[in-house]
């Protein structure tokens, strides 16, 4: 059943490619027109949203993290991230203009699910997107866009990420479309680049031992940083979290430009530190500044560990391992990046003598508060 995989963690790394093409699968036609799986909510109010709040835990905040920046980029709409478990005890602002994006794998996290309550209660739409068909938290939502990664097995949570990625993109879309803020060209386009999207993974596996050897080179490391800007930095946050809850090594992930403003003192000699470096065929000053980013740590002595995109030469002097990642529009890079760091957990776990889909002390589904 693991496919000839060590592990239920690697097979389903594996199926990443899969669960993005079957998340896009019969969501546009030719016109650009995108379809959701459930909509209990009038497209007029849709039209009218003024904020979306998602609500999430773990990894799956995270997508909610890198959806924000799309969301935000093609609707024209506030986006808050927040986790669940936070958003009920602090008086929210929420009412029938507010979208209540709940991001959920198992659809049966509590404190997710407690959350999406009391945001009905206040009167706001509820919208769903979650892996597990019939799962309480769709079943108690207005809205529910299914991602398709297929069940989830492992307790580290890999190819629901991805899959969790695309359907906000959709839904990002999907709400774009309605309100006039991208012509139906752009959304085409948007959604051929997403298509390309799992043809770019399987390139990224082919080349997967190039990470799987650097991680074993590291497995006496006592702590690994991770940094990132824009996109990258929930692509950062998720690497380290990977390496926490399954390799059980101290890891953090940062936005690179809080550096300066604290953790650069944590860098000493040999420090691993990861970079998720954007497009320089994005925002050009974007680029420049996570350059200066990887100079300033490795002048501190930290071993640099940079995933760049193809091409991008400039990276190559400030590190000491680069890994690339096949060209995407910026927004969509996140579907990259982060594979490389969730190969470089699983093997570094496999290689400290790791159950990686049992991790101590976590379970797959966090049914209580
Ligand atoms: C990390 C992981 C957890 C889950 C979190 C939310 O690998 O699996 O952080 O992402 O517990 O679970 P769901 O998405 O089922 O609500």
């Amino acid at each position: 059943e693991k496919g000839g995989f060590a592990s239920f963690m690697e097979k389903e790394v594996h199926d990443q490619p899969a669960a993005v093409a079957d998340t896009l699968l019969g969501r546009s036609d030719s016109a650009g027109r995108l379809t959701l799986d459930e909509l209990r909510i009038d497209p007029g109010q849709l039209k009218r949203v003024k904020k979306i709040i998602v609500l999430a835990c773990g990894t799956s905040a995270y997508a909610g993290s890198v959806a924000k920046y799309a969301i935000e980029s093609w609707c024209r709409i506030p986006v808050e991230v927040e986790l669940s478990h936070e958003f009920r005890y602090r008086e929210p602002i929420v009412d029938a203009d507010t979208l209540v994006v709940s991001i959920s794998q198992s659809g049966e996290t509590m404190d997710t699910l407690m959350a999406v309550r009391y945001a009905k209660e206040q009167g706001a739409k509820t919208l769903s997107i979650c892996n597990t068909n019939g799962s309480t938290i769709p079943r108690e939502s207005d809205a529910v866009l299914y991602t398709h990664a297929g069940p989830e097995i492992a307790v580290a949570s890999t190819k629901a990420f991805l899959a969790q990625i695309v359907a906000t993109y959709i839904l990002g879309l999907y709400l774009a479309s309605l309100r006039g803020n991208l012509f139906t060209g752009q959304i085409r386009d948007i959604m051929a680049d997403l298509n390309k999207i799992p043809g770019k993974i399987t390139d990224i596996l082919d080349r997967e031992d190039e990470i799987k050897e650097l991680a074993r080179s590291m497995k006496d490391e006592a702590s690994v940083l991770f940094l990132g800007r824009h996109v990258g930095y929930p692509v950062a946050m998720e690497g380290a979290l990977k390496l926490k809850e399954i390799a059980y090594i101290h890891a953090e992930g940062f936005a690179a430009g809080e550096l300066k403003h604290g953790p650069i003192a944590l860098i000493d000699d040999g420090q691993p530190v990861f970079v998720v470096v954007p497009s320089k065929r994005g925002r050009d000053s974007l680029h420049a500044k996570v350059v200066s980013n990887i100079q300033e740590v490795r002048a501190r002595g930290a071993k640099t560990l940079v995933i760049a995109e193809e091409g991008d030469e400039a990276v190559r002097e400030y590190s000491e391992f680069v890994f690339y990642v096949p060209e995407t529009p910026t927004l969509l890079m996140p579907l990259l990046t982060v594979v490389p760091l969730q190969i470089f957990a699983c093997e570094l776990a496999s290689a400290k003598g790791y159950d990686v889909d049992q991790p101590r002390n976590l379970a797959k589904s966090v049914t209580v508060e």
